[in-house]
């Protein structure tokens, strides 16, 4: 019988570590996918859409890796494409606690279905999808942590995002609109 696993997760966006984890994935599974959770709530960075394809990019060299979207629940996705575990990283401790509540309910849910944990190199230990963001938006280097790709995606999507700030600051400008901050109301001072 083929062992499959999927390997569900934000990837917003998709970083160095989790190709490492997908790669140590696709060595102990005969068949890997990667499912991009499609989270509305969660106000992502970038859509399933271009996640999916960040990593469809990433995940070329990979025979047995396929990349997919899903919403509802993990156990329930894992039961429709025939999978038998869910394949999650452990950084570090502290991660520790939420991976084994979310692995312990998932069996709860589905008692068929394992969790099967894996560490990324070393390396990579630090690294998270919320780090990259931030340090990207502030104009950090983001370049030895996320593949060449998704790092250009990043920059574009933070150039489009610049270019809308300056566009509605000089736009308010023209039209003798007062910035943001400075439309609340001066506070009266008390007497
Ligand atoms: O990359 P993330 O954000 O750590 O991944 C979390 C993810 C997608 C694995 C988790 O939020 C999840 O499984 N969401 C789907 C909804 C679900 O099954 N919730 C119950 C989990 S016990």
């Amino acid at each position: 019988m083929k062992r499959k696993a999927i390997y569900p997760g934000s990837f917003d966006p998709p970083t160095n570590g989790h190709l490492d984890l997908i790669e140590r994935g696709s060595k102990l599974f005969d068949e890997l996918v990667v499912g991009v959770l499609s989270n509305p709530e969660k106000d992502p960075l970038f859509s399933v859409a271009d996640r999916r394809k960040m990593l469809e990019a990433m995940t070329v060299d990979f025979d047995n890796v396929t990349v997919d979207t899903f919403d509802g629940l993990t156990v329930d996705y894992a039961l429709r494409v025939g999978a038998s575990a869910v394949l999650r990283g452990i950084r570090a401790i502290s991660d520790y606690e939420y991976e084994l509540q979310m692995a312990l309910m998932n069996r709860k849910l589905q008692p068929g279905l394992e969790t099967v944990f894996m560490m990324p190199a070393e390396k990579y230990s630090y690294l998270s999808s919320r780090l990259v963001r931030e340090i990207a938006q502030l104009g950090g280097s983001i370049d030895c942590l996320v593949p060449s790709l998704v790092a250009q995606k990043l920059r574009e999507k933070l150039d489009v995002a610049h270019k809308f700030a300056d566009a509605d600051a000089r736009e308010r400008e023209a039209s003798g609109q007062d910035t943001p901050e400075r439309k609340t109301k001066p506070r009266r001072k008390k007497s």
